[in-house]
């Protein structure tokens, strides 16, 4: 949902692993089967576990916000298909992706980011993706954490293995933050902004947000993933961050579905992704230019660890790093910081 400081530790150990790939097919099996009334003992053969489990499943699930009716003794239905970002829900939603090929649900989970960059160390392959209906520890640029209602946004990691240098980074940073800006775009039929290197901005509030971190020696990227948490069906923002920050419902006025949202997100992550591998940062550096008001002529307010300053956008170095003119002239690289429309 938004950011705020916090160096709160959370306890690994309490949360629960990633949700069980029968609680996947339950949910496939009652959005397959919206019309009628599946009773608990077929559900419990077709999944393969024992009635009193698919119960306590069906409570799981009613807990994350699934309309389950019925009981035990009738069967159970559901009138809509759910919106939980279940793997076997999106993958339908997937065809001809490679992101996602493999992917992690969980209902609690600490960071989606630090799940995916144990994955990247354990050697699972390129194209991972971990999700998250809820986070405890979200993580943030900047040390700042990510706070996101349950279920009412997506919090997503996709690890990524690209053979090139740390110094094609941040032009990998925009890549991500052009499909998610593309895929608001295509969710909700309005033209978002995007605030380097990848705050998704509608009407001058964050919609979207990413955290790309990597392992990586001097000349070789181990490995990177893009955390993206991205505000949908939120009805206000909380306290401090009404101001800046804002979801899809908010400005649409209208309900999404968080499993399509995701779905196109991927799929715009996987087409730029490729461009990126293909034909290098180019076209990732037109579109940003061709897509965002931060690129060229904007005042902005830039903070680094260092100091903060005024000055105006110049354009971005064929690496992805922005360049701002301040007032006598000098150029600027930004390499990280944070950056702000300047009052
Ligand atoms: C930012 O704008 O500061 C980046 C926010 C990134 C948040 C996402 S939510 C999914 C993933 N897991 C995390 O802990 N962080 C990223």
């Amino acid at each position: 949902m938004g950011r705020a400081k916090s160096h709160k530790q959370t306890n690994r150990s309490s949360l629960p692993g990633p949700t069980d790939k029968r609680i996947d097919a339950l949910l496939l099996l009652l959005a397959e089967n919206t019309t009628i009334v599946i009773s608990g003992a077929q559900i419990a053969k077709e999944i393969g576990v024992r009635r009193q489990t698919v119960w306590r499943w069906i409570e799981t699930l009613r807990a994350a916000g699934v309309k389950v009716k019925g009981h035990p003794r009738s069967g159970y239905h559901i009138e809509r298909v759910p919106d939980i970002l279940a793997p076997q829900l999106l993958a339908r939603r997937l065809h001809g992706v490679s992101l996602g090929k493999r992917m992690f649900h969980f209902f609690k989970t600490e960071s989606t980011n630090t799940v995916a960059m144990h994955l990247g160390e354990e050697g699972d392959p390129h194209g991972t993706v971990v999700i998250a209906e809820e986070q405890t520890a979200g993580r943030g640029r900047a040390g700042h954490s990510w706070i996101s209602e349950k279920s009412a946004g997506i919090c997503v990691s996709i690890l990524l293995r690209p053979q090139i240098s740390p110094m094609h980074a941040p032009a990998l940073t925009l890549a991500i933050g052009l499909a998610a800006r593309d895929a608001i775009a295509e969710e909700t039929g309005l033209s978002p902004d995007i605030r380097w290197p990848n705050d998704v901005m509608l009407n001058g509030k964050k919609v979207c947000g990413i955290l790309t971190e990597m392992q990586a020696e001097p000349d070789r990227i181990h490995f990177a993933v893009a955390g993206i948490g991205m505000n949908v069906n939120q009805s206000k923002m909380p306290g401090q961050l009404a101001g800046i920050a804002t979801s899809l419902r908010m400005e649409t006025g209208r309900v999404h579905s968080r499993l399509e949202a995701l779905a196109r997100l991927l799929r715009h992550a996987d087409r730029y992704y490729n461009q990126f591998i293909a034909e290098g940062a180019g076209p990732i550096l037109r579109r940003f230019a061709a897509v965002s008001s931060y690129g060229e002529g904007k005042r902005v307010r830039i903070t680094t660890s260092k100091e903060i300053f005024e000055g105006t956008t110049a354009g971005l170095e064929p690496t992805g790093i922005l360049r701002v003119k301040r007032g006598d002239g000098r150029i600027e690289s930004v390499i990280s910081g944070s950056v702000a429309e300047a009052e």
